[in-house]
């Protein structure tokens, strides 16, 4: 048995600006992951790919299903960049502890976990730059124009300084950053905060391209604090980013109720990370209130807290 696993993802600082060219930064979260088992099945002829994604109600051989949907995309893009040939009978069981549509990557994190899974076991692995490219073509059909920030920082597993065109960063932290994650239990896909955000730029280009701005300066001057250890100065930058992320409308009520709680209860920052309306918010905390934040969300109405560690 072959296992990969990948975990979920948070934008620290630069979402939606980072479609428009600017810098974001991108972290790893370990504690939930999406995991993809492959099986040698010795009684099927080779070539044969049985699938099993219980959470997505998905089962059946991989020639039956339909190739659009995600799971079997990626299969199949994976078999082919592994090129042409036999290969033994393979059964895929796909799980995820990483909440859907709540920008936390579980899409990307799903297809590199497939695609890490299956390479290995089939004797030729793929270097994370191949898996996350092999992601984001999924990632292209499903969230309409999407960066490519989700599968990259999802297939390094590391804090990522991204931006378009550019080879992405995977970079060092220097010292430990400790994030809370609170999620407002409203699903919002991607593409459709994409897709309005992209409605609101056509209509009004000078202002949106200021707003960019604003959130890739604060992704530039994040990642040198980040590189100098000097996390808590991170926390103004990410209250000015929900700031602006507010006034470019992918904020909700329930998204600014979670970020001022976390304030209130002595995070040094807090914004929504993700696309926005609806999924999850950030606080970046110091250690010692890192209960105290995670009560005070709860009680502000997150259905899941998350605690995360990054760095050193
Ligand atoms: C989604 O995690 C981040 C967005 O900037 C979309 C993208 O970069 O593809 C909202």
């Amino acid at each position: 048995m072959t296992l990969a696993t990948a975990p979920g993802k948070a934008i620290l600082l630069g979402e939606h600006a980072v479609v428009y060219g600017r810098p974001a930064i991108a972290v790893p979260v370990r504690e939930v992951c999406a995991r993809a088992e492959v099986l040698a099945l010795s009684d099927a002829s080779a070539g044969t790919v049985t699938v099993e994604a219980p959470d997505v109600g998905l089962a059946g051989n991989l020639k039956e299903l339909d190739p659009s949907h995600p799971i079997p995309r990626i299969i199949l893009d994976t078999l082919h960049a592994l090129g042409p040939g036999l290969f033994p009978a393979v059964h895929l069981r796909v799980t995820s502890s990483i909440p859907i549509a709540s920008g936390m990557g579980s899409g990307a994190a799903v297809s590199v976990a497939i695609a890490r899974a299956l390479s290995e076991h089939l004797g030729l692995p793929l270097p994370p730059d191949e898996i996350s490219a092999l992601a984001f073509a999924v990632e292209r059909i499903h969230h309409g124009t999407p960066s490519g920030i989700d599968n990259t920082v999802v297939a390094f597993g590391q804090p990522v300084y991204f931006r378009l065109g550019a080879r992405p960063m995977p970079f060092d932290i220097a010292g430990r950053m400790h994030l809370v994650l609170g999620d407002t239990g409203v699903a919002s896909p991607t593409a459709t905060a994409v897709g309005m955000v992209r409605d609101r730029w056509r209509a009004d280009q000078p202002v949106y391209e200021r707003h960019f701005d604003s959130l890739g300066q604060c992704a530039d001057q994040a990642r040198g604090l980040l590189e100098a250890g000097r996390i808590a100065e991170i926390g103004p930058l990410m209250d000015a980013s929900h700031q602006v992320l507010k006034e470019i409308g992918v904020s909700t009520p329930g998204l600014d109720a979670l970020v001022q709680a976390a304030r209130e209860a002595g995070a040094w920052g807090a914004k929504l990370s993700g696309a926005g309306r609806g999924g999850t918010m950030l606080a970046l905390v110091s250690e010692e209130d890192i209960d105290r934040v995670r009560q005070a969300l709860t009680v502000a109405g997150a259905v899941r807290t998350i605690y995360t560690q990054v760095g050193s």
